[in-house]
């Protein structure tokens, strides 16, 4: 799909086309004087007797597909329900278009043309172009790679369908930019959801170093490869000991990217990149095991992060790094029991391998910590108890820090994702206590698994540095069709798009 923003109206751009799916929008009122209203006057006419038979609702998502109606220049048209217009937010427009797209995407008409102007839209105009685009180009990500090819498809075919905008003020540079932001945001996501989606042997820590530094032609990102030799040189005992027990070499990859003058701190954001988690000598039971392919989501969502941060190019410096490691019950593999040292000369026990994600991000946070940065934010699918916590649709975050737990509040409004704040206490600092060594990497008390494990990697982040952790254990990848722009099971991509926001919050 290509998508494309056209400073026209609906009779200049039918004089020019002979095809083509046109989508308006249509509103519905509730209470007692309940009104459907078809945004396109002439359509409002026409299909009159389909309101009259609620054929179209105007509910939220509906999709009434009108096919070879000839409308205009146009051989079908959509009409897209939006809900109560004075309800109308991002969200719901976001996910209405992920709809639409999935209706018209498999019909044989190379155009689609939304008509935006319909929507009279009197504030916010940039935004909701954004947003419209996300929807889209989200909605569209397909992971096809591992599929054989039956015949070779040509260019067009390839490209799909053109998929045009319609706005009257498309040409405002506020609308142009809101409208390449939308598709920066989109395609970085989609980036992410395509490291995650990849299976394990296709994604070791080697080949998410490789696939990272392809991406990142042509940005100003700079890179940096930590292997095997070097992680160890550099002290890094949690990543190594946990990488032990698979023939696979672990990985510490390091982006850095310059926005801002060098005085400035950096943002610095830690994703857990663990290709695949067998549990180790700790093994995990059979059943849903193939998920723990996307072990790597905090880290390939932070990669998406600062390539949208780059290609934006925010006034920020920023720093991306992923500590990536296969957790496999080889005959090297550490044990429960052994004992492993930070970089930080911190140690701890690993009373169950199963629990190694803080143990590979300790080394990473620790690392944060040197770089003297603004902030820290990692993101892990740390816990199980997350997910039994708060399911797919919210992600969990701890801090401690009152202006940053309020800044990620805004950041989440303002890219429609879900966040909530979990609790994080000294008391869970207590149950992590080592018997042998500083630390355990096991709680010493039940329940509340997903605060002692943010607990315990707060041991690795310096004082005073707000710091703030997101556990997308239950978000990091989608499970049913909640989410009309992320329908499939798979990767989510999720919190790239609230990171920028937070970066942004550090611009100036
Ligand atoms: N990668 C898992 C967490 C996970 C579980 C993510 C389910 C997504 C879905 C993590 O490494 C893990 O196994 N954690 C253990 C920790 C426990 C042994 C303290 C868990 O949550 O069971
Ligand atoms: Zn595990
Ligand atoms: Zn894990």
């Amino acid at each position: 799909m290509i998508i494309n923003l056209l400073s026209q109206d609906l009779q200049s751009v039918s004089k020019n086309t002979k095809d083509g799916i046109y989508v308006t929008f249509s509103f519905s009122s509730e209470g007692k004087d309940k009104k459907v209203s078809i945004l396109n006057k002439d359509l409002n006419k026409r299909l009159d007797r389909a309101v009259q038979t609620s054929q179209i609702t105007g509910k939220k998502y509906e999709v009434a597909f009108y096919k070879e109606l000839s409308f205009e220049a146009f051989n079908h048209v959509l009409v897209l329900g939006l809900g109560d217009k004075s309800e109308l937010e991002h969200e719901v427009l976001r996910q209405a278009i992920a709809s639409a797209y999935e209706a018209f995407k498999s019909l044989k008409s190379e155009n689609v043309f939304i008509d935006l102007n319909t929507l009279n839209l009197k504030k916010e105009k940039a935004e909701y172009v954004k947003t419209l685009v996300e929807g889209l180009e989200l909605a569209s990500y397909e992971f096809t790679e591992l599929k054989s090819k039956p015949k070779e498809k040509s260019k067009k075919k390839e490209e799909g369908q053109t998929v045009h905008i319609l706005l009257k003020e498309a040409k405002s540079s506020e609308v142009k930019k809101a409208f390449e932001e939308g598709l920066i945001l989109a395609k970085s996501v989609n980036f992410s959801r395509y490291l995650g989606d990849m299976p394990g042997n296709k994604m070791t820590p080697e080949i998410l170093a490789q696939k990272t530094l392809e991406a990142i032609k042509g940005t100003k990102i700079k890179a940096t490869v930590w292997n095997k030799a070097r992680i160890i040189k550099e002290k890094m005992g949690g990543l190594l000991g946990v990488s032990l027990g698979s023939s696979q070499e672990p990985r510490f990859i390091i982006l850095e990217y310059n926005g801002a003058a060098k005085s400035k701190k950096p943002v610095v954001f830690v994703g857990k990149g663990l290709t695949f988690d067998s549990g180790g000598i700790s093994l995990k039971p059979s059943a849903s095991m193939e998920e723990m392919k996307y072990d790597m989501c905090g880290g390939a969502n932070v990669i998406g992060t600062l390539i949208a941060i780059a290609k934006l190019g925010l006034k920020v410096n920023a720093i991306g790094l992923i500590p990536s490691s296969e957790n496999m019950p080889g005959p090297s593999a550490t044990k429960p029991g052994d004992v492993l040292t930070c970089r930080n000369g911190k140690t701890f026990e690993v009373n169950n391998t199963d629990a190694e994600g803080r143990l590979i991000l300790s080394d990473a946070l620790a690392y944060a910590t040197e770089q003297k940065p603004e902030v820290i934010i990692d993101a892990a699918t740390l816990t199980g108890a997350m997910v039994v916590a708060l399911g797919n649709l919210y992600t969990g975050y701890f801090t401690r820090y009152k202006q940053l737990k309020d800044k990620i509040e805004v950041a989440g409004k303002k890219s429609g994702e879900w966040v909530w704040n979990m609790p994080l206490c000294d008391f869970h600092v207590q149950d992590m206590k080592g018997t042998y060594a500083d630390l355990s990497n096991m709680s010493s008390s039940k329940g509340a698994g997903s605060s002692t494990a943010a607990a315990f990697l707060e041991q690795f982040v310096g004082e005073d540095i707000p710091w703030a952790h997101f556990d997308i254990a239950g978000t990091g990848w989608a499970v049913g069709s909640r989410i009309k722009y992320c329908t499939r099971k798979g990767a989510s991509g999720a919190m790239v798009r609230t990171f920028v926001e937070i970066a942004k919050s550090y611009e100036k």
